[in-house]
């Protein structure tokens, strides 16, 4: 009964931290502008200067929101939970800050995989401290072969540190298209609160999942309050701030709550345009600065965007892989021969992202239509994901009904 009304009360923190984020976005956004922190929309014909990186607001929101929280629930509860709820705001304060470095200094790759990982330390020291599990229960078409579970050790924590990488990076490169950060954090978010809530109902580890409730209803929140400003047309751009900081706070509450292979049944959409993006990431093909869709001035529609580059520009196994992708269909490559002396070869091929990959289908778009179809797809995702938790996991796993 308690713990009702501590869920009111969060409902009640969060819904006044998303006007207070919504305001506070609104009256810091110049501010940022001033002090150089600003992006030019390319999917625009106009030259305006957007404040880049208010995602830093609403993590800040988020945490004023969460630490003020602390007393409703934490002061009866065991130590544990309320070190592990700190330990779960250090490492999303880390990610935040982290981000925000990022979007000031502009960061190479290399350091944007590495930078969860050093976040992601306070989460994976919370979790060893309170004896966390580190044997998995092995899906039954495989228990003939290894048995009932696994003892994996310290595979477990290279795990969690990797699922922290994922889910920051995921969210970051399905972008380019106004509202589309902010979005799928916002539908992913409450896909989490929902089988939280579900999973409370069925009396299922009821107090991991009010943990999980009490860190992803405010997330909501100010995600909420960021996407009334960066919806299209954008009159701010979240930056990787508020990427890092939803991946995070994700990974957090899948970690501790003990539900990652659900939380990422969730980013369905995700993995396959890390799948898709795999050779462009690791420079099998080249990756341009940006992969997002091309804007067409005449029409202003947004349509697939290409990159150009020669043949000694692959890497090993690179022209075999564009035959596989284009005899697919996966991917629209183009090989114009040398033309001229001096003239090389030239290949265009699609930007590998599932965005591009639907314009392939549905052709010029407008950009609010082009998200609004993006978040339907995340939509069918999370419809999916359920369905699999819920349905299809009888074949894997023992249900308790
Ligand atoms: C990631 C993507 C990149 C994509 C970029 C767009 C990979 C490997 N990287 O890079 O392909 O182009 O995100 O966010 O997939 N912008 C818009 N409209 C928007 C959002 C962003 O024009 O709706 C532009 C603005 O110029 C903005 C910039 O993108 O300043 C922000 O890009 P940034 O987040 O720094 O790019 P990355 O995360 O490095
Ligand atoms: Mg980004």
């Amino acid at each position: 009964m308690e713990s009702v009304w501590a869920v009111v009360l969060s409902l009640v923190y969060s819904l006044v931290a998303h006007f207070i984020c919504y305001q506070a976005i609104k009256n810091f956004k110049d501010m940022f502008i001033k002090a150089g922190m600003f992006g030019k929309d390319l999917n625009k014909t106009s030259e305006e200067k957007i404040p880049e990186g208010l995602g830093v607001v609403s993590g800040a929101m988020f945490l004023i929101s969460c630490f003020l929280f602390i007393p409703i629930p934490f002061l009866d509860y065991s130590e544990l939970q309320f070190t592990q709820f700190i330990c779960a705001l250090l490492s999303i304060c880390c990610m935040i800050f982290l981000g925000f470095a990022d979007d000031v200094l502009d960061l190479r790759w290399r350091h944007k995989l590495f930078l969860p990982t050093i976040a992601s330390l306070p989460l994976l020291a919370v979790y060893f401290v309170s004896g966390g599990s580190t044997t998995i229960i092995v899906p039954i078409p495989l228990r003939p072969l290894l048995g009932y579970d696994l003892h994996l050790g310290v595979l477990v924590y290279i795990y969690m540190g990797m699922l922290a990488v994922f889910c920051t990076n995921a969210i970051n490169i399905l972008a380019g298209v106004n509202g589309v950060e902010t979005g799928q954090s916002v539908i992913i978010g409450t896909s989490i609160a929902v089988f939280n809530v579900i999973e409370i109902a069925r009396d299922q580890f009821a107090a991991k999942h009010l943990f999980s409730l009490y860190l992803i209803l405010p997330f909501i929140a100010v995600s909420l309050a960021l996407l009334r400003h960066n919806w299209y047309p954008s009159k701010v751009f979240v930056g990787d701030t508020l990427c890092y900081f939803a991946g995070m706070t994700f990974a957090v509450v899948a970690i501790l709550g003990s539900f990652s292979k659900t939380m990422l049944l969730f980013f369905i959409p995700q993995v396959f345009n890390f799948l898709y993006s795999v050779p462009q990431l690791f420079g099998i093909i080249p990756c341009p600065r940006h992969r997002l869709p091309k804007f067409d001035r005449a029409t202003g529609l947004l349509g697939m965007s290409y990159a150009k580059f020669s043949p000694d520009q692959m890497g090993p196994g690179g022209a075999a892989l564009l035959k596989t992708l284009s005899f697919l269909r996966l991917a629209k490559v183009e090989w114009s021969p040398p033309s001229g002396k001096e003239k090389k070869a030239e290949i265009s091929v699609n930007n590998l992202t599932i965005i591009n990959y639907l314009l392939k289908f549905i052709g010029p778009t407008h950009e609010r239509t082009l998200t609004i179809y993006i978040m339907t797809v995340q939509v069918v995702g999370t419809i999916i994901a359920f369905s699999i938790r819920y349905g299809f996991v009888r074949f894997f796993y023992d249900v308790v009904q």
